[in-house]
């Protein structure tokens, strides 16, 4: 409990983002990472390998952009780092332990941005005013130079939880603020498309909670019912091993990957 709140302490993010729960949301990633990493391994290593493949498509390497830094342990950084001229990592809210990490390559950046848009309105949104339209380029301009790849790393589905309980909070309807979910899953989907280079996305599709047995209790959509790229490749992630939630169900993920623009290469 200490050390989580010494970690919130350190942790970089904006105070818009703080007052939506995103330096809370990454300390608690950080300590469920700290107790499940061997369960998480082979989905990094995943991930990592498919952002490699993404990268093999790019002809002109002199900027990559990673979407969704977190605890960084699933971005091929070390690599990214030898191929690419500049590595710009974004993340809403940076833990100490990851700025300190970015720290070990010269050429790795990392920066504090919300790559929906929302954050902010939203932080002066009250019922009754209209939300907020996600921005379809609200990444446009994260970084004044243009990528010539760009990475979504186990981001999409966690971008509309947040702003989906906050306007829960302040008095919406669960339909209302899924409909708001969707548009801003849309929007990153749109977004990421409209890049005019190659793109790789990872992304949580389903949440499926499994019993003592192995059986299925309940599938669901991680993404609100929006329908994704078709993947190239599929895994399942043991997000919530039995005892992270509760003693009987377990949580896992199926994760899929798919690289979007593919003939394009910057
Ligand atoms: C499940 S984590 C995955 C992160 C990382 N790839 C990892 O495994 O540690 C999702 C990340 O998305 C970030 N995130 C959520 N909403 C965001 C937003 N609107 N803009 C930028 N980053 C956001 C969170 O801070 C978190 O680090």
């Amino acid at each position: 409990m200490l050390a989580e709140m010494l970690v919130w302490a350190g942790t970089q993010a904006s105070k818009p983002a703080r007052q939506l729960g995103y330096a809370r949301a990454a300390v608690s990633l950080w300590s469920r990472r700290r107790r499940w990493a061997r369960d998480w391994a082979e989905h990094e290593t995943n991930t990592r390998d498919f952002a490699l493949k993404t990268v093999a498509a790019c002809r002109r390497r002199d900027t990559v952009w990673l979407l969704g830094g977190g605890t960084l342990s699933d971005l091929p950084l070390a690599e990214l780092s030898k191929l690419f001229r500049r590595v710009v990592v974004f993340d809403i809210a940076w833990l100490p332990q990851a700025q300190a990490a970015g720290r070990r390559w010269s050429n790795v950046e990392l920066k504090l941005a919300d790559v929906t848009g929302v954050v902010q309105p939203l932080s002066e949104w009250r019922l009754g005013m209209p939300l907020p339209i996600p921005p379809v380029d609200a990444m446009t301009d994260l970084d004044p130079v243009p990528p010539d790849c760009v990475l979504s790393l186990n981001l999409l589905s966690q971008l509309p939880l947040l702003p989906m309980e906050y306007v829960q909070r302040q008095g919406m309807t669960v339909q209302a603020a899924e409909s708001f979910g969707r548009a801003i899953l849309q929007a990153h989907l749109q977004g990421l498309q409209d890049f005019a280079c190659p793109v790789g996305l990872i992304a949580d599709a389903r949440r499926i909670w499994r019993s003592r047995a192995g059986e299925v209790v309940l599938s669901e959509s991680a993404v609100l019912g929006v329908k994704l790229p078709p993947p190239e490749r599929s895994w399942r992630w043991p997000v919530a091993p039995r005892g992270e939630i509760d003693n009987e169900t377990g949580l896992e993920i199926t994760v899929e990957a798919s690289r979007l623009n593919a003939s394009t290469d910057g």
